[in-house]
Formats: C-alpha cells, structure tokens, sequence
C-alpha cells in the first residue's frame, strides 16, 4: 500500500505504536442539507457533499450509528457523516460548473467521488501515553465558517489548501486558494479541534465545546488546557477538487474563478468549514483506538469490520432536496450567505 508523504516520513521516525486510521468514503449524497447548523431547514442555505451513513437527512436526533442500513466507508461500522462546501468554477462568462471530485490515489482503486477521513492519535504513531476517548453517541461539531475572514486561517491552522502535481501531491499547505492554474487538482484540508469539555454533546456555536492545540495539520496536538481536559482522536477529512478541466478557461485577469458553494465570490478561501456527526457503532471506535493497527491493517476485523469499493459506492442517502446542481448553472445552488 501506498502512505503519504508525510506518514511515509513518521513511520520511519518512529515505529508505529497506536492506532491511525486513514480510510476512503464515496459520496452519500450532494445535497443542500445540513441537520448540524440548519437543522430542520430543507433546503439549507447552501450545496454540501456528504459521505458516511445513509440516514443522513434534515434533521438527525440521537445515536446515529443505530439509523440507517448502510455507509459509503471502508469501515463498514462507521455510520458517521462527514460534510463540507463544495467547490465551483465561475466563468467569465458569468455561469458555475460544480467541480468534480476525486478520490485519493493512496485508497483502493474505484472510490467515487467522496473524501479520505482521518483518525490519528496525539500524531500519526502515537498517543503521547494519554488515553484517546472515542466520541459518544450523539457528539457533533464544526470546524471553520463560511463567514469567516482571513484570521479564520489565523485561528485554525488546520483548514489548508493544496495545489496539486498529481494525486499524491502533500505539500505545501497554504491558506488561500492556489493562485494559479494546478495541473492535478486542488485539496482541501479540515482538521478539527481534539480537546472535548467532557460535558457536552453539542454548542450553540457547534464549535465552543471543543479546543484545538495542534500546531497545524498532522502535527503532534499539545496537552489539552482544564477546559477541555480529554482528548479524542484528531479527526481530518481530505477533498481533492479535479479542476483540471477549467484550467484552460482560467480569467485573462488572473483573478481566482473558484467559488465555495457558500457563496462568498471575494476570490478568497477564508470560509472554508466542515462538518462532523458522529455514527460509529458500538464501541467500534474505541476498539480502533485502543489497538496499534495503521489505515488498511485496520481492515477485515483487525479491529474493524470493513467492505469492499462496490458496496461503499452504492450506499446512497435519500434525495430530499431534488435541484440541479450539474452543468453551467446560471447561480449558485440556494441562497448564497450573500443573498
Ligand atoms: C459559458 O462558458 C461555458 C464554457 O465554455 C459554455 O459551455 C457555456 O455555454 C457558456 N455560457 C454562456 C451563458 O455563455
Ligand atoms: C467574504 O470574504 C472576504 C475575504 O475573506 C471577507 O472579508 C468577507 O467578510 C466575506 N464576506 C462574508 C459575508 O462572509
Ligand atoms: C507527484 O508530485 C510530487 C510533487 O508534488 C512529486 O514529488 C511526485 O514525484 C509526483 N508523483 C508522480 C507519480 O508523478
Ligand atoms: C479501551 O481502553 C480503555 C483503557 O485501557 C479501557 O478501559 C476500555 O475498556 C477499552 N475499550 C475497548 C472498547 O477496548
């Protein structure tokens, strides 16, 4: 199998002791909905693409692990769902093309669309001799706003950019859109917060009953402060954007054509987010962070129950909200934070 970069370096500094989880999910669904910070609202503000389990919808109450029949993970107990924004190409003609998406060339082959999520320890191989406590049911949280400026970069150095050569381009990180043409692609970065107050399953801002002391990406996070004593796994998720189409339609003013689906057309990154509900089965999760297995070893009951590319790409969410969110589209899905 093939690591990262970045894994590749970790793992020749350090053999692995505990347990990392790397893994692909196809696409559930692209859908205007979001039961985190618009629950209820159908549709929501704006387009997200969703991977995980298939009870995804409006509104989702309790333990999501115990809903739905099927997820479009490798691990086929996770019935988690991971979402953010997704991306458009605005041209100068005035018309948006959704970009389409990618999986990472370091998951088996076949994925459709989707993200590669992450579940790393205090770093990559280890968890700094503290315990990692799993999500409770019901946990969730978000990282980044569609409203933020550029000090939302200042204040997550986890939501990066990066301008791909080709599928296993890593770096470097930056905190902006690529201000160039890439000729593999754009990825983009979410890293959450890792320090949990222990008490609350949610906050109003969905953000506050979390703290975030890594140093940027996957780098060893710090001790957790007394407000948010306990430490969980660092959860990330990858996107890689495949803008290769448009690279030859790029504005002859040079300014940025892609757009978030939020809206924001400043040419600028900076409201970048992501979104976490919580789904594992059981006590899946904490199997998998109690033991020293590392991405695919994780696999086939080493602890975790996983399946094959073919029954990920066919576990599909509900379509609630039936639009056209394909073509050249005259405007952007729903009603941008603009409107
Ligand atoms: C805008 O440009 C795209 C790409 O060339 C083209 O397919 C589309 O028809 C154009 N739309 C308008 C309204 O000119
Ligand atoms: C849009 O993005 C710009 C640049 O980051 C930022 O200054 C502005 O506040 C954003 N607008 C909204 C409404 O979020
Ligand atoms: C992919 O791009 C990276 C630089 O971003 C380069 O180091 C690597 O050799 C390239 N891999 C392939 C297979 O071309
Ligand atoms: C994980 O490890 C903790 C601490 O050693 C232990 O209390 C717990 O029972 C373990 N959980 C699972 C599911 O293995």
């Amino acid at each position: 199998m093939k690591y990262s970069q970045k894994a590749l370096a970790l793992v020749a500094l350090a053999a692995q002791t505990d347990a990392a989880l790397r893994f692909g999910c196809s696409t559930v669904t692209i859908q205007r909905l979001d039961p985190v910070v618009e629950p209820g609202n159908s549709p929501s503000a704006h387009l997200h693409q969703v991977v995980g389990g298939n009870a995804f919808a409006p509104e989702m109450k309790g333990d999501i692990g115990q809903q739905g029949t099927c997820t479009s993970c490798v691990f086929s107990e996770d019935f988690s769902n991971y979402w953010t924004a997704v991306l458009f190409f605005k041209h100068e003609n005035g018309t948006y093309k959704r970009v389409p998406i990618m999986a990472n060339d370091a998951l088996p082959a076949g994925i459709q669309g989707g993200m590669t999520i992450y579940y790393t320890q205090q770093d990559f191989s280890s968890n700094g001799k503290q315990f990692i406590r799993a999500f409770p049911p019901g946990f969730r949280m978000t990282v980044g706003s569609p409203t933020a400026g550029k000090d939302g970069m200042t204040k997550h150095k986890g939501l990066r950019f990066t301008c791909l050569d080709n599928k296993s381009t890593r770096f470097p990180e930056i905190d902006d859109f690529p201000k160039k043409p890439c000729k593999g692609g754009i990825m983009t970065e979410h890293h959450f917060p890792a320090c949990w107050n222990g008490k609350d399953l949610d906050s109003p801002d969905h953000q506050s009953h979390m703290y975030d002391t890594q140093p940027t990406g996957f780098g060893a996070g710090a001790a957790c402060p007394a407000s948010h004593p306990v430490r969980m796994p660092q959860l990330a998720y990858e996107t890689l954007w495949d803008t290769t189409q448009f690279n030859n339609m790029w504005p002859k003013d040079g300014s940025n054509p892609f757009v978030f689906s939020f809206g924001n057309q400043s040419g600028h990154a900076y409201g970048t987010h992501a979104d976490y509900m919580f789904g594992w089965k059981g006590d899946s999760l904490q199997r998998a962070m109690n033991s020293s297995c590392m991405f695919n070893a994780c696999e086939n009951g080493r602890p975790l129950l996983s399946q094959s590319v073919a029954q990920m790409n066919a576990c599909k969410a509900k379509e609630v909200v039936k639009e056209n969110t394909d073509g050249w589209l005259k405007e952007l899905p729903g009603k941008s934070v603009f409107a």
